[in-house]
């Protein structure tokens, strides 16, 4: 569905993404890991459109995204969380979601109609459907729902899933890890998740590709990719034990 070829992002002489290449297949999850500035965000702002890459080729279903507006690349059916949850704060919860589902959808519906998708989408994430609950009501767990609920709203096709769990604890984790499987089964979308904590994301992924230094040092199975020496000289110190 995701096809990226050679992608390369220069900051002034500085490679964050040098020559990546991977693949992402109808309906799975893929795990992107690597250590802190490997280029995880970067990549995400390549296929989103926030950053227009140097080089190289982000083809999604037969189209070239490479260097399209983001809200282009968003009525294409790709949608991203970020890492620090910047939601529209004088607006409800509700309003934050019905907003990204009036004009971030690729046909625009009228303020009812996105209403009634934002509650839909809120109840599956868990978050209150009452058009005057406050975002100042939520806390970590709370934002990284919202930021989660206002990419589904815009019914993406593809999910960019930026480090979605962290600041929460142990069971909002879990919660959240299992949250992923149940919205690419219900709404059938494929989601590339960044995430830094190794065993939940181990759980969740079908396959893993991994960065360091802004190249891809390997692909894999989450088995395979634990195992691989480089990823554990690079990234994760020592050979990780799956259940
Ligand atoms: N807008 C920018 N200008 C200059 N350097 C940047 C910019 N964005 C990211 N970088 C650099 O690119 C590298 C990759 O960053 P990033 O993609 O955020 O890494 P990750 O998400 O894997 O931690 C880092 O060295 C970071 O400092
Ligand atoms: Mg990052």
């Amino acid at each position: 569905m995701l096809t990226v070829t050679g992608l390369t992002k220069q900051f002034g002489g500085f490679m964050a993404l040098n020559g990546v290449s991977f693949e992402v297949r109808e309906r799975e999850i893929l795990g992107l890991i690597g250590p802190n500035g490997s280029g995880k965000t970067t990549l995400f702002n390549c296929v989103s459109g926030a950053l227009v890459p140097t080089s190289g080729s982000i083809r999604f279903r037969d189209e070239e995204l490479a260097g399209l507006t983001p809200d282009a690349i968003c009525h294409h059916g790709v949608a991203r969380t970020f890492q620090i949850p910047r939601p529209f704060r004088k607006l409800s919860i509700l309003d934050n979601v019905a907003v990204a589902a009036h004009y971030g959808a690729a046909k625009r519906s009228s303020e009812a109609a996105a209403r009634a998708r934002a509650r839909e989408i809120l109840e599956l994430v868990g978050l209150p459907t009452d058009g005057a609950a406050s975002t100042t009501l939520l806390g970590a767990g709370g934002l990284k729902k919202l930021e989660l609920a206002r990419a589904l709203a815009t019914g993406p096709r593809l999910l960019l899933a930026d480090e979605s769990l962290g600041g929460l604890d142990p069971a909002e984790m879990h919660d959240a890890a299992e949250m992923l499987k149940r919205v690419r089964d219900q709404y059938r979308i494929t989601i590339v998740w960044v995430e830094h904590i190794m065993a939940m994301l181990m759980r969740v992924v079908d396959r893993i590709v991994v960065l360091d230094h802004g190249e891809k040092i390997a692909e894999g199975v989450p088995r395979q990719v634990a195992e691989d020496p480089r990823v554990i000289e690079a990234y994760l110190g020592e050979k990780l034990v799956l259940a």
